[in-house]
């Protein structure tokens, strides 16, 4: 049993969908698995392991930012044995083109994060998806007619940044998106050899200021987690 999962050995999937909020990975779990069972619930990040199309898929809440999911995804990786993970969340468009409701695949994202400068001592590491499985998504994303980004996106530290000059930058530099946690992601699974993607729904715009509404946040996730679920089974 590891620190922040209860579970027994055996009791996560290979595979792991990774939503930062715990109560959308119930959502995923009830939604879309059959044969549900829930293996943690320490801290309120819930996890659950059940079947998609006859595959099995466990599904884990991580929080939110570099710290918490670094703690999951490590637990997921060596205690548990999964060998997928992929992240559904939300992100800030960055770009006029990435408009609320897009879909972004990050093939890389930078950050401001100290994670990668205090493991590789101060120089820059630009951590991959795994092109399998962002190749996957990009073929499912297609066939299910989402509008769809690939490309650059940026793992922030700070939510509520005040100074502007940053972003400004990174959007002069074609990044596509900014959320908290994708860069320590795909840290980890290099670290570990094993394969990582994260899909993203744009919630809100850096640019324009718009927000996806209430009303229409779970309709547009919805295309999200099919894209992750059917690139988590291969069957794209
Ligand atoms: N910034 C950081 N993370 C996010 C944002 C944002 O604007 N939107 C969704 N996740």
């Amino acid at each position: 049993m590891s620190i922040h999962l209860h579970a027994q050995k055996g009791d996560v999937a290979e595979t792991v969908l990774l939503p930062g909020d715990p109560l959308r990975a119930r959502f995923i779990a009830e939604r879309y698995l059959e044969r549900v069972t829930c293996y943690n619930e320490v801290r309120g990040m819930l996890g659950f392991t059940g079947f998609y199309k006859g595959h099995r898929v466990s599904v884990q809440g991580t929080g939110m930012g570099v710290p918490s999911i670094s703690i999951y995804a490590s637990e997921l990786i060596t205690e548990f044995g999964a060998r997928q993970l992929i992240r559904v969340g939300t992100c800030g468009g960055m770009q006029p083109h990435v408009q609320v409701r897009d879909l972004v695949l990050a093939l890389t994202s930078s950050t401001d994060s100290s994670l990668n400068r205090n493991t590789f001592g101060g120089v820059d590491f630009a951590p991959p998806a795994s092109y399998r499985l962002l190749r996957a998504a990009a073929d499912c994303a297609a066939r299910l007619n989402l509008t769809t980004h690939v490309g650059s996106i940026f793992t922030s530290d700070i939510f509520y940044r005040e100074d502007r000059s940053l972003t400004d930058r990174l959007i002069q530099h074609g990044v596509l998106a900014v959320e908290m946690e994708t860069s320590a992601l795909y840290t980890l699974a290099a670290r570990h050899n094993i394969e990582a993607l994260t899909v993203l729904t744009v919630s809100d715009h850096l640019i324009s200021g718009e927000s996806v509404s209430a009303a229409d946040r779970q309709s547009s996730f919805t295309g999200m987690m099919e894209v992750a679920l059917e690139t988590a089974v291969g069957e794209s």
